[in-house]
């Protein structure tokens, strides 16, 4: 998939997470939702102690409904992918045929988050950079 380096941008501090939560922002800009979520245990591409922290964009890649966080998966309201925050979003049921792009993310010292490029192309945006 596609990377694109779009600017770094604070999404949350590693102090305030709990496993099992998931914290929605905006990134890369306004009109896009994104979500990072601290799944307790290890995600590709996870960041922290126990590299079980990832974000993703939460347009979901069939028709861009906004997914949600339940039981460790995100799940779609409108037709129901699932995605596996885990295996870098990957769709393993439903009528998404691609993944989740993944957020890429950066701890800095101070614990904050940085969300900092996407790695595959986010729904419903004629301009992905
Ligand atoms: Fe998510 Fe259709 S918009 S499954």
């Amino acid at each position: 998939a596609p990377s694109l380096a779009y600017p770094a941008l604070k999404v949350g501090n590693i102090n305030n997470l709990r496993d099992g939560q998931a914290v929605y922002f905006n990134y890369p800009d306004g009109s896009a939702q994104g979500v990072l979520v601290k799944l307790g245990q290890r995600a590709i591409g996870g960041v922290g102690r126990g590299r079980d922290i990832v974000a993703f964009s939460a347009a979901c890649t069939h028709m861009g409904c906004g997914v949600q966080f339940k039981g460790g998966r995100f799940v779609c309201p409108c037709h129901y992918s699932m995605f596996d925050p885990a295996k870098a979003g990957q769709c393993y049921q439903g009528l998404a045929s691609t993944p989740l792009p993944q957020i890429r993310l950066r701890v800095a010292q101070n614990g904050d988050l940085l969300a900092q490029g996407v790695v595959g192309l986010i729904w419903g945006r004629a301009r992905n950079i």
